[in-house]
């Protein structure tokens, strides 16, 4: 019997970094998507065979799904400025790689999309991803959705502000978070392709308030602390102004990152990589 064939869309991201190397390490034999092969040349090892493809082109994405049995995809816009909006990728991107994965006879769909999307669904990337979610809930394909709380990589915004000497918090600062790491992450979304639940909420195994992520950046950095709140009214008014004054690939990520750290963000605990050893490494090297 052929081994099972999973597909990661999304493969260059700080996640889909992590999925392609566990999906191989878990036994599957790995297709990766991506834009420029040269960007996963350092995971050969771990990827049987490359796909080149954009998802907002469905013609480039023509047998991208035969032999498949399983798609994980952490495809969205997080950082990326190539014009595209969040409705031409995280909902129609996904959409066109869902139809793919439909005609080909695709086992089950995992799809990453947000914590707490239900308290943000004004905002335009949460409207497109849960524009998504709800075609992949009433599609005919077995899918889990995964709702992961903030990334490790998302909680380096405090160790950069902790390198220029002052870190920013909304509000008091007491709200709570259990951050991921990308490995961790990956290691539940490769296990939900077995498992039999549609979604599954997903955190890191500490949790943390803002104050305290922001103390942990200036113990590692070895500096005095410095912290400012900003009440959450001000968080508001900035946010509509940027809607009003910028464009959507402006103020979009601002805005999710604004809103998504003025709620608490806690998940089922997984995993088992802490914060303090992320940021050690990402101060050591210098990185921030
Ligand atoms: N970061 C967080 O804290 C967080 C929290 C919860 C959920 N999420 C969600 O989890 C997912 C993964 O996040 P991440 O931090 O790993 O994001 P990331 O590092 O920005 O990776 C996003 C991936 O999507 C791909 N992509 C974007 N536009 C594309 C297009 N037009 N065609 C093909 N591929 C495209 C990127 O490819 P390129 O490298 O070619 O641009 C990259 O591989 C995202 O959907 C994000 O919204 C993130």
């Amino acid at each position: 019997m052929r081994g099972k064939r999973v597909l990661i869309a999304g493969a260059t991201g700080y996640l889909g970094q992590f999925l392609v190397q566990e999906s191989k390490t878990q036994g599957y034999l790995v297709r990766a998507l991506t834009r420029d092969p040269e960007r996963l040349a350092h995971l050969d090892e771990y990827i049987d065979d490359l796909f080149v493809g954009e998802v907002t082109n469905p013609d480039s994405l023509i047998g991208i799904c035969k032999d498949i049995d399983f798609v994980i995809s952490a495809v969205g816009i997080t950082r990326q400025k190539d014009g595209l909006t969040y409705m031409d990728v995280d909902y129609q991107g996904n959409r066109n790689l869902m139809d793919c994965a439909i005609s080909s006879g695709v086992s089950k769909f995992v799809y990453v999309s947000v914590l707490n999307a239900h308290l943000m669904q004004d905002l335009k990337i949460i409207l497109a991803k849960e524009r998504f979610v709800r075609e992949l809930e009433e599609s005919s394909l077995d899918h889990t959705i995964l709702r992961p709380t903030g990334f490790f990589s998302d909680m380096l915004e405090f160790l950069h502000m902790a390198r220029k000497g002052k870190v920013s918090l909304f509000g008091t600062g007491d709200y709570k978070i259990n951050p991921i790491h990308g490995q961790d992450l990956a290691e539940v979304c490769v296990a939900a392709l077995e498992r039999t639940e549609n979604e599954i909420a997903v955190g890191g195994p500490e949790t943390f308030t803002h104050r305290q992520i922001a103390e942990l950046a200036f113990e590692v950095l070895h500096k005095k602390e410095r912290i400012s709140y900003m009440p959450l009214w001000l968080m508001r008014v900035i946010v509509r102004l940027m809607r009003l004054f910028t464009s959507s690939k402006t103020y979009g990520p601002a805005e999710f990152i604004m809103t998504a750290l003025s709620m608490d963000g806690v998940a089922p605990a997984y995993g088992k990589e802490k914060l303090k050893d992320f940021y050690e490494a990402n101060a050591e090297t210098g990185s921030v």
